[in-house]
């Protein structure tokens, strides 16, 4: 087990690489946490869940919504917790976020911690502080921002992550290299999803170099005002078909990103963008998509990144260089209707 602590404003998180799950009980103690998770990681891995309290929710996007937030804190109240009472996350990201946003409001604020399942909730979602829920088609639209306080990483866990969310994870993965790091992007053109699968080496020095880019990023920019934005790259236009057409949340940022590239290329020249779409498509991923150009417009309108009229969209100068591009919507509206 590996500690290293990214101190955030008003808090730090450990993270523990490359440790295995038992170990959570040196972290705290079992009585005086609670674990929550969704049913597809509570039946494979059952025993590791012995002696802990723990409350198994239905997986899927679908409930990530305030419903399930109030289930959370009707079962911390009949388990009796308290405010020193520590709430763990074992899951991917809908846990995850779930979590860190019921920890943020119960009691008006409990510790937390987060053992990422998933690829995604690995390398991107348990880390930052941004945890929330949905509202009809509009993601994450209520939250709070607010660190965990530990994150442990067990990458035996990931041996029954289904196929489709590696590749959801991986999208991820192509996003951070694609806007901090050629050198990275160039191990994933090297490399393939098979590869890193079979090599736990390989695949837990990658998990750890992405979980420093958005743990670096999130430190220089917490609450969002600059280079945090760059994370959102693919986004804008993923957000919105994301919850449109029922897409994971990887195949439509991978969508998101092949947009946001042939934007790059139209407006500020970005000269490589063949190299993200054909890695986007090495690892799986969908990249040029039939969609309702209007309905999506539709909601993208709405993203937070909106500013009165003008969007903030995140572009491509080149791979490993990711800027933030104010475009008014007029303009978007057309160039997207045009693609
Ligand atoms: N807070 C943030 O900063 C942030 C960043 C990125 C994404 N997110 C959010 O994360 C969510 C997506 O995360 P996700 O892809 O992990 O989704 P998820 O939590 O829905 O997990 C995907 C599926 O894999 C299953 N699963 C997860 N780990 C498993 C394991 N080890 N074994 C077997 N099954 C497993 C889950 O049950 C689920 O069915 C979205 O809601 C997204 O908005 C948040």
């Amino acid at each position: 087990m590996k500690k290293v602590t990214y101190k955030f404003s008003s808090a730090s998180t450990d993270f523990y690489f490359d440790a295995s799950f038992a170990q959570l009980s040196k972290l705290l103690a079992k009585d005086n946490g609670v674990i929550v998770t969704d049913e597809h990681i509570f039946s494979k891995h059952k025993t590791k869940f012995r002696g802990w309290n723990v409350i198994v929710l239905k997986p899927g996007e679908q409930y990530k919504v305030q419903q399930t937030v109030d289930t959370v804190i009707d079962q911390l109240l009949e388990l009796g917790t308290d405010r020193k009472t520590v709430l763990v996350g074992v899951g991917g990201g809908v846990i995850t976020d779930i979590t860190g946003y019921v920890a943020a409001v119960y009691m008006r604020g409990l510790r937390f911690g987060f053992v990422p399942t998933s690829v995604l909730a690995m390398v991107d979602a348990a880390i930052g502080g941004k945890n929330g829920v949905d509202v009809g088609v509009y993601k994450n639209m209520v939250g709070t921002i607010r660190q965990p306080s530990f994150l442990l990483y067990d990458y035996s866990l990931l041996s029954s992550l289904p196929k489709k969310e590696w590749r959801n994870g991986f999208a991820e993965i192509i996003k951070h290299a694609a806007i901090k790091e050629v050198g990275m992007f160039k191990l994933l053109e090297q490399y393939s999803l098979k590869e890193f699968q079979r090599t736990k080496k390989l695949l837990a020095s990658l998990i750890e170099a992405n979980a420093k880019i958005k743990a670096t990023v999130v430190q220089n920019d917490e609450f969002e005002r600059g280079e945090r934005r760059l994370l959102n790259f693919g986004h804008t236009l993923g957000h919105a078909v994301e919850n449109l057409y029922e897409l994971s949340h990887g195949e439509a940022i991978a969508i998101g990103m092949t947009v946001a590239t042939q934007l790059s290329e139209q407006l500020i020249g970005l000269k490589e963008g063949r190299r993200i779409v054909d890695l986007l498509d090495k690892y799986g991923l969908p990249t040029y998509a039939e969609y309702d150009k209007k309905k999506a417009f539709d909601v993208l309108k709405m993203d937070k990144k909106k500013v009165k009229s003008e969007m903030n969209y995140i572009l491509l100068e080149k791979i490993g260089k990711g800027v933030v591009k104010t475009i008014p919507l007029k303009q978007l509206e057309k160039i997207i209707q045009d693609l």
